[in-house]
């Protein structure tokens, strides 16, 4: 039979890369909290609308990256490509979009990229939505979660871009005048900003080639078509941090949602390659309406998770590790009884047990050979004097009988 392979893109976690995982997660989560922000999960699939009208049909999202398939009933539906739209729909579904709420959510999105280093079809990400507050602290608020996080997982050689979008009319405006300007430059452009310049001309402002880069300096900027007080908080912003973190305003970042207005930013790092932004998010005022609810100013943030990782330096404490061995299978009831309430007693530690049929000797043999720092050995003997031998595998010290007390006591010390 042939071999079945995962799909492109869609890499698979073994325990070995699970490793580096588990503790930027739980710290993650540990900073959330430490925000007052609760958890949220909402499904994997939901109706292609909702990222049409949310994302946006002229982002390369929707566009191009979307899964999308007809369900049993022949309905479009899609796998999340982000998990904003999610959040504020079924805010909207529960009309608890007249509070607000502070929510976070990590799990799998979909998008059907080319594949490469930091690249994925499937990805993880986490993400934060701060629903009902208008542009003012929280703006201040979220970039200094944006800090804690940078800070909080060790992440060098970072720096955070930020820009102001406006509100819908001035994006409006200046698009207007980027098209005017970019029209008589036509042939500067290649297919993808040229299908742009009719589809979504701020997105040519992120274009990687140089030649577009030198042009768009000529041209008209963002900065003249905000307000005074857009312009003055992004100011605000980036002195308020810049104290103490590498924060700076590019008046070129737009992201590829279509959902954003107001404050936008990146986070990224030299360390990454090609796929260099490990967090980004933004304001987006008019999404609640725009998917039937109320008027809910909101800003929110996603983290990559695997690129985030991969930048980390935080690391999981040693494992703790006991080897728990029987000399025969009929003390195996017991064993699972004393082994239960040890796990009870310290959830922290791994107890492996050694049910197998072979010798005493082989069996600490195979324990030596794992990183378990103690044998606990029960044999017929032990049995009888309701006791357990704990042997040190690391250390040449003298194994030591205790009784189920003494033994409660040392493992919850390990
Ligand atoms: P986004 O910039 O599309 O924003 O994604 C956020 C982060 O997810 C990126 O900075 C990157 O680290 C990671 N990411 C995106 N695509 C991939 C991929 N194909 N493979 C690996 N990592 C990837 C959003 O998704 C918005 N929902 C963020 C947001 C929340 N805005 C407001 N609230």
């Amino acid at each position: 039979m042939t071999k079945i392979n995962s799909l492109r893109g869609m890499p698979d976690l073994y325990p070995e890369d699970l490793i580096s995982w588990h503790p930027v997660e739980n710290k993650l989560v540990e900073i959330f909290n430490s925000f007052s922000i609760e958890e949220i999960r909402t499904p994997l699939l939901e109706h292609t609308d909702l990222f049409k009208r949310s994302v946006g049909d002229t982002s390369d999202i929707v566009n191009k990256e979307i899964y999308s398939f007809n369900d049993r009933n022949e309905k479009s539906i899609s796998l999340r490509p982000e998990g904003t739209a999610g959040v504020i729909r079924s805010i909207v579904e529960k009309k608890l979009d007249q509070q607000q709420l502070k929510l976070w959510y990590m799990g799998p999105m979909f998008r059907y990229e080319r594949p490469q280093k930091g690249r994925y079809r499937q990805f993880y990400q986490a993400g934060v939505e701060f629903l009902g507050f208008p542009e003012g602290s929280s703006d201040f608020e979220l970039i200094s979660l944006v800090c804690l996080i940078i800070e909080g997982l060790k992440i060098k050689n970072s720096i955070i871009k930020i820009n102001h979008l406006g509100d819908k009319e001035s994006k409006k405006a200046f698009s207007k005048e980027l098209v005017k300007f970019l029209e008589p430059h036509k042939k500067i452009l290649d297919e993808k900003d040229l299908e742009r310049l009719n589809s979504n001309p701020l997105r040519i402002l992120d274009s990687k080639d140089t030649n577009v880069q030198n042009l768009l300096k000529e041209g008209p900027s963002l900065t003249d078509f905000i307000s005074d007080s857009a312009n003055l908080m992004l100011n605000q912003i980036k002195s308020s941090f810049s104290k103490y973190w590498d924060i700076e305003i590019d008046t070129n970042l737009v992201r590829g949602l279509d959902y954003y207005n107001g404050l936008v930013f990146e986070a990224i790092s030299d360390d990454l390659g090609a796929q260099d932004a490990f967090l980004g998010g933004g304001r987006y005022d008019n999404l609640s309406s725009t998917l039937g609810g109320k008027e809910m100013p909101s800003i929110g943030l996603a983290i990559g998770l695997e690129r985030i990782i991969s930048i980390s330096s935080i690391t999981s404490s040693k494992e703790k590790k006991i080897a728990f061995i029987t000399s025969t299978s009929n003390i195996a009831p017991l064993a699972f009884k004393i082994a239960n309430q040890l796990r009870i007693v310290n959830p922290n530690v791994s107890l492996d047990m050694d049910l197998t049929e072979s010798s005493l000797k082989a069996k600490l043999r195979r324990a030596n050979k794992t990183s378990a720092s103690h044998a606990f050995i029960i044999g017929d003997e032990e049995v009888e004097s309701e006791s357990v031998i704990v042997k040190s595998l690391r250390e040449d010290i003298e194994q030591v009988n205790m009784n189920y007390e003494d033994l409660n006591k040392f493992y919850k010390e390990i």
